[in-house]
């Protein structure tokens, strides 16, 4: 089945020399939901619109629902949803009005049964309650959801999202998340960037991860998180003795917290961790829970560059 997206050394330079997208091979299979990965500045928004026919390439190709980007636009756009950084809204109509100008725009969309499809995209997002006030008294998170509600006027086989929650509080962060599961339930694939890697972890299955320009990696959310093994963790008043007994059997970077001993297992030839937990209780070493913890996609991140990540944006 060809996926959905799919780029071949997709690549962005910018007219004063920036270097946005370098190289990108990117393959979203038809289905998924897709999280693009990347902190600040790391070519997210840049590849975006490339998919979406908005900036030419410098090189490279991009397609899009089978289809050649930005040539085969015309045929390619009608099927996609998309949400790119800051709607264009006109302030002085209401959400409600806003939408309705969007579907209007859309010369296959039946005039007759446009007031059901804009109540029905304002009830998806949350913002029924709100959609006669002006767009222009909307706060960041409803101008946010009422782009969203544009993208969902008609059933699509992809959306794509930059930064949806952005501006959204908790509640409307969970509240795109569960849209988000509902619409890929429906079977719609979407493709969504982020920069916050515990979003991608909740809701995506599968993920790329960028920096400054480049891809990092890409695959299963499973995949990625499993990529890098977990820390063994000890919990035990005896952390000293816990310590010397984790050495002895080759477990580096240990880091004592309180009553926990915290330790990364040697890639090569790893202990048995039963011969660790017996050795420890021979050492007279009262151990309270022990075990590895599960790898998040940051520890993947953080293994994959070397560098933190902004995790709560
Ligand atoms: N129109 C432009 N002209 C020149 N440089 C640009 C332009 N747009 C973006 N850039 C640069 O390209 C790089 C990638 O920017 P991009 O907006 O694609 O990143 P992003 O991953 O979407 O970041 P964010 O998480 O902040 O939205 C940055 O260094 C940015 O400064
Ligand atoms: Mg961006």
């Amino acid at each position: 089945m060809e996926p959905v997206i799919a780029t071949l050394g997709l690549t962005k330079r910018y007219r004063g020399g920036q270097l946005a997208v370098d190289g990108l091979d990117l393959v979203v299979p038809r289905g998924s939901v897709f999280g693009f990965l990347g902190p600040n500045g790391s070519g997210k928004t840049t590849t975006i619109r490339m998919l979406m026919g908005l900036i030419e390439p410098t090189s490279g190709t991009a397609r899009v629902l089978g289809e050649a980007m930005p040539g085969a636009g015309r045929r390619v756009l009608p099927r996609v949803g998309a949400l790119i950084e800051g709607p264009a809204l006109y302030g002085f109509l209401s959400g409600r009005d806003n939408l309705v100008r969007f579907d209007a725009a859309d010369p296959t969309a039946d005039p007759r049964t446009r007031a059901a499809r804009v109540e029905g995209a304002l009830d998806r997002v949350g913002l029924a309650g709100a959609a006669g006030k002006k767009a222009r008294a909307y706060s960041l998170g409803m101008k946010q959801r009422l782009g969203l509600a544009s993208a969902l006027l008609r059933p699509r086989e992809l959306l794509v999202l930059d930064e949806p929650t952005n501006g959204l509080d908790p509640q409307g962060m969970r509240e795109i998340r569960s849209l988000v599961r509902q619409l890929a339930s429906d079977g719609t694939t979407v493709f969504l960037s982020s920069h916050l890697l515990d979003e991608i972890e909740q809701v995506c299955t599968h993920a790329a991860v960028m920096a400054q320009g480049r891809l990092l990696t890409q695959g299963t959310v499973a995949d990625l998180a499993s990529s890098v093994r977990g820390r063994l963790a000890v919990t035990t008043p005896d952390t000293a003795d816990a310590v010397r007994v984790l050495k002895e059997h080759g477990v580096i970077d240990l880091v004592v917290t309180d009553d926990r001993v915290t330790g990364e297992l040697p890639a090569a030839g790893p202990p048995d961790l039963a011969d660790v937990n017996a050795a420890l209780v021979r050492a007279d070493v009262r151990v309270r829970a022990f075990g590895t913890q599960r790898a998040s996609l940051e520890d993947a991140f953080v293994a994959l560059t070397g560098e933190g990540f902004d995790v709560a944006g």
